[in-house]
């Protein structure tokens, strides 16, 4: 990879350290109404990830002059919110899936009924989070909840959730596959860079919309990287089942144009990405590096 590597390594590391303590300390613990609930939401949620949504917050917030410390609230929202959105595609209803994360998968460790409830108290919890925990104004909490409820909603990752799962065992058009997986996987990955920079306090449009561009290509990026890494990788490395979407009769990037123009998609997406940012972020920023790690990533 490129000499940015131990740089973004570095990065990634300290800030999955911050945003893990902030989910810790914010999650529900044994002494809350049911024990039960509060253990699954923390299985859920503090069982490995890359915890790549924080770290665009992050990265967002601190392009825009704000501090690590100001992005820490938004940042553990949205990853509780994304691990939902895995504990509720695992179940047997859905992906019916066993190993996440390296672990047997929330309805696994416990049971369906525990695992339904814990995915929606993750959900509650991350909007909870946002208009009451950290230090933001009353418009930026406003602005935090409205740009996450946007981007996970029914014009967002659910719906995208919903076109999956209405197109098993269907063949669908390559415009009708990028738009299923930009809502069920780049809304909440573009909301990531919104919400940093929200966080940060500033102001700025033509920044938000190059975060926006840049956030819905890598995004898109990221579910194309997800489909071929279900084909060519094992689930040692993955932390989850690899071959599943084959099985499930999903609709995938190489199951509708093959493992090599796939690759050159996710390329071009990570190009245009970084083009989009140029502007705004120096050659050897952050944000460069992660949008080649996005596509280079095997796991
Ligand atoms: C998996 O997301 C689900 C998709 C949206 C592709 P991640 O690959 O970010 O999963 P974790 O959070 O690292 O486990
Ligand atoms: C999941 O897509 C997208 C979500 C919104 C959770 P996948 O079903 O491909 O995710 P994995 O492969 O199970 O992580
Ligand atoms: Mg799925
Ligand atoms: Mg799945
Ligand atoms: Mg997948």
């Amino acid at each position: 990879m490129s000499s940015n590597f131990e740089d973004l390594h570095d990065f990634m590391a300290a800030r999955r350290r911050r945003v893990e303590e902030t989910m810790l300390r914010l999650l529900p613990n044994s002494t809350s109404a049911a024990p039960r609930l509060a253990d699954a939401m923390t299985y859920a949620a503090m069982g490995g990830g890359k915890r790549i949504r924080p770290i665009l917050v992050y990265a967002a917030c601190e392009l825009a002059g704000g501090t690590a410390e100001m992005a820490d609230v938004a940042a553990a929202a949205i990853e509780l919110l994304h691990t939902y959105s895995l504990v509720h595609d695992d179940l047997p209803a859905m992906d019916d899936d066993d190993l996440r994360r390296g672990r047997a998968t929330c309805h696994r460790a416990y049971d369906e009924a525990t695992a339904i409830l814990a995915g929606d108290t993750l959900h509650t919890l991350a909007f909870e989070m946002l208009s009451s925990a950290g230090n933001y104004s009353a418009s930026q909490r406003v602005d935090l909840i409205r740009t996450l409820c946007y981007a996970a909603g029914a014009d967002g990752m659910a719906a995208g959730q919903m076109q999956d799962m209405q197109a098993q065992g269907q063949l669908q058009t390559l415009a009708a596959l990028e738009e299923m997986h930009y809502l069920k996987t780049g809304r909440l990955i573009t909301a990531s860079l919104q919400l940093g920079l929200i966080a940060s306090g500033r102001e700025d449009a033509s920044l938000a919309s190059a975060l926006t561009e840049y956030g819905d290509a890598i995004g898109l990026a990221f579910q194309v990287q997800d489909d071929i890494l279900d084909v060519t990788g094992s689930a040692d490395v993955l932390g989850k089942s690899s071959g599943s979407d084959e099985k499930l009769g999903k609709s995938t990037f190489p199951g509708l144009i093959g493992l090599d123009p796939s690759r050159q998609r996710a390329k071009q997406l990570c190009d245009q990405a970084c083009a989009a940012i140029a502007g705004q972020a120096p050659e050897h920023s952050v944000l460069i590096a992660l949008a080649r790690y996005i596509i280079e990533r095997q796991h």
